[in-house]
């Protein structure tokens, strides 16, 4: 028998798992308080009103939603879907440009199934969120990244690069981004900059995916529309998910772009799972057309604020002063700088020692910088836990800057 090695084709060789990876399940020993992983707080789960819709639809609708649906999804639930987008985010849409997937995760992968071909290149924000790299990658795509700012990836280093591109005859199939709430960065790009991002997608002919899972989890400040609100030449394709506002197990989510585009990943998805559980979207569309899902959101974001909270008093309180941090007004996640001297990977083994997780910030950087910095999840951990596991860290990091701090000669004999 031949090695399996030589069997696998040439982009299953190219999969790797990640070295960060690995260290992320040490996250999982019993004791360790975790902001690694990047979970809603099942305190969150509206386990009733669940019930209650499960019964529903198996009392009404059991024969159809136990069934095969459409590839494209539950008709019912992308009509609403469509609504939903008209009332929450000004985007004016139709049944056709609406399609469902087996989370975000599945959009992004199909995204790049259908445009992507081995060398071509996808421009996003450094940091960029994970799961995109492995989608891009797995097409044996480039992955080009461009600074971002506390107001979200950096215009004019994206004008600059973009003119780079143009002129060389290299301009990216499509610009990811995460304007609100960034996984992994918490930013949230303001309307003025949302605006110019629009423009320079008109201007250079570019698609732009907007991946958007936490948008509807703000806790205060104003609302910013998505960049798919000003989408007047149809180029932005807008990804929602029911993961962060519902409950990820259900795995539904949906896209909302140009109906060819749809048309392509619709047929890519026949060939990956031919459709979306039917049960999850029955369930899901009974939970928004009986009016569920907006109150539950409403008491997520009560949950979510009062952890985040607790995470900033308890950095303010213990964190050294030369670390950095934002105050994110919704999602999930708050990122923190540390001085350069502190490798963060290095640090990670000595904070699992301690019971305390976070991610190592690199992982989110595909050129492999960002060695200073972590992501620290606030919305899975109980206050108690938020206060301890701060605490725990903050004593990792003061240990790594005074090892840092030891002048030279000490290490000279
Ligand atoms: C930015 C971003 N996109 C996509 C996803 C995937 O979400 P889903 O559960 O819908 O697959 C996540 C999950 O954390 C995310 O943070």
């Amino acid at each position: 028998m031949q090695t399996l090695e030589s069997l696998f084709s040439r982009s299953a060789r190219m999969m790797k798992g990640s070295e960060i990876r690995e260290l992320l399940k040490l996250t999982q020993r019993q004791g360790i308080i975790s902001f690694a992983g990047g979970l809603p707080n099942p305190d969150a789960f509206p386990m009733d009103n669940i019930h209650k819709m499960v019964d529903h639809v198996m009392d009404r609708h059991a024969r159809e939603a136990l069934q095969y649906g459409t590839t494209e999804g539950h008709n019912k639930l992308r009509l609403a879907l469509v609504h939903g987008m008209q009332q929450n985010f000004d985007v004016t849409t139709g049944i056709h440009n609406m399609a469902v997937t087996t989370g975000s995760q599945e959009a992004l992968y199909l995204l790049s199934k259908v445009l992507l071909d081995p060398g071509d290149t996808v421009l996003t924000a450094a940091p960029t969120y994970i799961g995109l790299m492995s989608t891009i990658l797995a097409q044996q795509a480039n992955i080009e990244c461009i600074p971002l700012d506390d107001q979200g990836i950096r215009v004019d280093l994206l004008e600059d690069k973009l003119e780079w591109m143009a002129r060389n005859k290299k301009l990216p199939k499509f610009v990811y981004l995460v304007p609100t709430f960034q996984n992994p960065s918490g930013v949230t790009i303001p309307r003025e900059r949302r605006k110019e991002i629009y423009e320079l997608m008109c201007r250079y002919d570019l698609l732009l995916v907007e991946d958007d899972p936490y948008g509807l989890l703000r806790f205060e400040g104003d609302t910013v529309l998505p960049i798919k609100a000003r989408d007047t030449e149809d180029r932005v394709v807008y990804l929602g998910t029911f993961s962060k506002i519902l409950a990820p197990g259900f795995r539904i989510a949906w896209t909302c772009g140009p109906a060819e585009l749809l048309n392509k990943m619709t047929l890519a998805k026949q060939a990956v799972d031919l459709c979306s559980n039917t049960f999850g979207q029955y369930v899901v569309y009974e939970a928004i057309h009986h009016d569920l899902l907006f109150p539950h959101i409403t008491e997520i974001k009560r949950l979510y604020k009062e952890k985040r909270d607790a995470m900033l008093a308890a950095m303010a309180e213990h964190f050294p002063e030369v670390a950095q941090w934002n105050t994110p007004e919704g999602g999930l996640f708050i990122w923190v700088r540390l001085p350069h001297s502190v490798n963060t990977r290095d640090m990670f083994p000595k904070a699992v020692a301690n019971n305390v997780a976070y991610v190592v910030g690199q992982a989110f950087y595909p050129d492999g910088s960002g060695s200073n910095t972590m992501r620290l999840n606030f919305s899975h951990s109980s206050n108690e836990q938020i206060w301890d596991g701060i605490e725990r860290l903050a004593k990792v990091i003061d240990q790594e800057m005074d090892k840092k701090l030891e002048p030279e000669y000490i290490h000279v004999y």
